[in-house]
């Protein structure tokens, strides 16, 4: 379980100072997959780099499995919002490298990283290099190397956010399908309502900066979903209408901030 317990940040940096996210309390259950959403800038990036233990909390405490995190996660596989691949690496040593880290044989390697590379669909490319690749290839790359290594608890940073519709839908089914057989606790970060509420056992809304919950909702639609019918659902079309409601103003208030 992630225990998020009135965790905040403030940047400092040089004379000026962010509040970028207020305390927030947050528990997230073993196997759940909770979706956050929020206005650019409300502080979803700065949250799943303190659960990845990669920026301090500056106050209150995150904990993961009852152990605070004061450094690394090695827990989480962490697919961030910038790309951070390797460019002296190809598509497929990238994929390998948590697993190279791991001291996993090479053969169970090799073997791995095809599996990784034709769930991406991607499985041509595994000579190229990132340079070589598109941009929504480059990011099923990424979610490739979070997934070789198997890791309990996956951080995903808005990993479909520049894929082509079609592909983002078959990326949501087949992540939705790795988290109904494994179970894993996810983390999603997202600006996509339909696709927080498609994936989701829980949303999360942020306000605009700095951040705070300003609504949780659980979506109890059933699984398994499909990703393309379930926006005609009218349990869907609801929660979509009472998420957008506590969304919209935020996502207003934070573009008058940045016009002002
Ligand atoms: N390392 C840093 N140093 C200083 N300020 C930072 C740093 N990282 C983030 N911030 C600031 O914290 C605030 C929240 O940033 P964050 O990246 O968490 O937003 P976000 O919700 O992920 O936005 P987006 O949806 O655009 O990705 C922003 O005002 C940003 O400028
Ligand atoms: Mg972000």
């Amino acid at each position: 379980m992630i225990r998020i317990k009135a965790a905040g940040k403030t940047f400092r940096t040089g004379g000026r100072i962010t509040v970028a996210l207020s305390p927030v309390d947050l528990e997230i259950g073993n196997g759940e997959f909770v979706s956050l959403i929020g206005p650019s800038g409300c502080g979803k990036s700065t949250l799943l780099n303190m659960i990845a233990g990669i920026v301090p909390v500056s106050a209150g405490a995150i904990e993961h499995d009852a152990r605070p995190i004061a450094g690394p996660n090695t827990q989480a596989g962490y697919m961030t919002q910038q790309d951070s691949l390797l460019p002296w690496r190809t598509a497929s040593e990238n994929i390998a490298l948590p697993l190279v880290i791991r001291g996993v044989p090479k053969s169970a390697i090799v073997a791995r990283v095809s599996q990784m590379l034709a769930l991406v669909g991607l499985h041509n490319f595994g000579g190229h290099y990132p340079a070589e690749l598109s941009g929504g290839m480059r990011k099923r790359v990424a979610l490739a190397q979070c997934l070789a290594y198997n890791p309990g608890t996956l951080l995903l940073d808005e990993p479909f956010g520049a894929l082509d519709a079609q592909l983002k839908l078959l990326m949501q089914a087949e992540l939705m399908r790795i988290w109904e057989s494994d179970r894993k606790t996810i983390v999603f970060v997202t600006h996509d309502l339909t696709e927080a509420i498609t994936l989701s056992d829980r949303v999360v809304v942020f306000s605009s900066r700095p951040g705070r919950i300003k609504e949780i909702r659980r979506i109890d639609l059933p699984r398994p979903r499909d990703p393309l019918k379930i926006q005609f659902d009218a349990g869907f079309r609801e929660l979509h209408q009472s998420l957008w409601d506590a969304l919209a103003p935020e996502i207003e208030l934070a573009r008058n901030e940045a016009l002002a």
